[in-house]
């Protein structure tokens, strides 16, 4: 087909919009591809922080501040200019996490006093907390409560599952709706068409679990290894074709890559291995589509 030039020329600006749309990018404590849990070094934070940047994220999340990950993550994004989207970990239901929370809840007010609040997106308290929503969103509120008696004024929440966040739309009212969604586990969904189901599916539920509120996809991704589950097949294919979709889903919502690289120490095949980094190649392949 010969184009026009107003058709060529109506290509450009979709051309010149390729880019990173996603929100962040989520990284575990522990470094890659290692069987045994093994905390990152600052050194290491500091090259995830700008493999990040050098593939055009802006954050990135963590979901616990066990190995001093807080500290080190915010020092290595501050390096490189990202923000953080800061998760606290909760071990056990809420009350069996109550200590762990509040100390948490203490480490982060000297990371937002040395870093600055510039530096914080958010504060999630829990992630996929087995808990009540009343459990979890009262902890939520004294948590915000609390740093807003100090003059911490990040937002606050709590980040679950797509589904729950759905039925339980009580789990909005914190700052922010935070949400992970992994299509993988639909999973009536093949990975092509792992964006159409956060566009179709779960951007819908949200908007009506959490009204106007803004909400974060905190995790969504696509593993490479691992048993098939119905549609969903694990590859790298797989894994590249769904974080493609995802890139151009994000052009419409916030949404964190999952995860920086693979982690062995998980359980199974499936878990281990939605990692990004040093498996597939996003400037010169997933982020050109969008
Ligand atoms: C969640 O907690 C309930 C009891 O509080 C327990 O029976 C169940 O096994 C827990 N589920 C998981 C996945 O840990």
């Amino acid at each position: 087909m010969k184009l026009t030039f107003a058709a060529t020329a109506a290509l450009l600006p979709a051309l010149a919009l390729a880019a990173n749309h996603f929100r962040g990018l989520t990284a575990a404590n522990a470094i890659g591809g290692n069987g045994a849990y093994t905390c990152r070094s600052q050194a290491q934070w500091n090259t995830l922080a700008n493999d990040a940047r050098n593939t055009g994220f802006t954050s990135i999340r963590i979901e616990g501040f066990d190995c001093n990950a807080l500290d080190m993550a915010s020092s290595a994004a501050a390096a490189a200019g990202l923000q953080v989207m800061a998760g606290i970990y909760v071990n056990g239901n809420i009350a069996q996490g109550m200590v762990g929370i509040n100390n948490d809840v203490q480490t982060f007010v000297a990371a937002y006093k040395k870093y600055g609040a510039g530096r914080y997106i958010g504060l999630t308290v829990g992630n996929e907390v087995n808990d009540s929503v009343y459990n979890i969103m009262q902890k939520v509120y004294d948590v915000r409560g609390y740093l807003r008696s100090i003059g911490v004024s990040t937002p606050v929440s709590t980040a679950h599952t797509w589904v729950f966040v759905r039925d339980n739309p009580e789990m909005c009212n914190g700052d922010f709706g935070a949400a992970n969604a992994h299509a993988f586990f639909d999973p009536n969904t093949q990975s092509g068409g792992a964006g159409n189901f956060l566009l179709n599916v779960v951007r819908p539920a949200l908007d009506r679990a959490c009204g106007g509120k803004v909400w974060y996809i905190t995790e969504s991704g696509w593993p490479s290894r691992g048993n098939r589950l119905n549609q969903a097949q694990p590859s790298l294919g797989d894994e590249t074709s769904a974080l493609t979709q995802l890139n151009c889903a994000a052009r419409s919502m916030y949404v964190y890559a999952f995860e920086y690289d693979d982690q062995y120490w998980k359980n199974g095949a499936t878990e281990q291995s939605f990692g990004i980094f040093g498996k597939v190649d996003l400037n010169g392949n997933i982020l050109k589509a969008c």
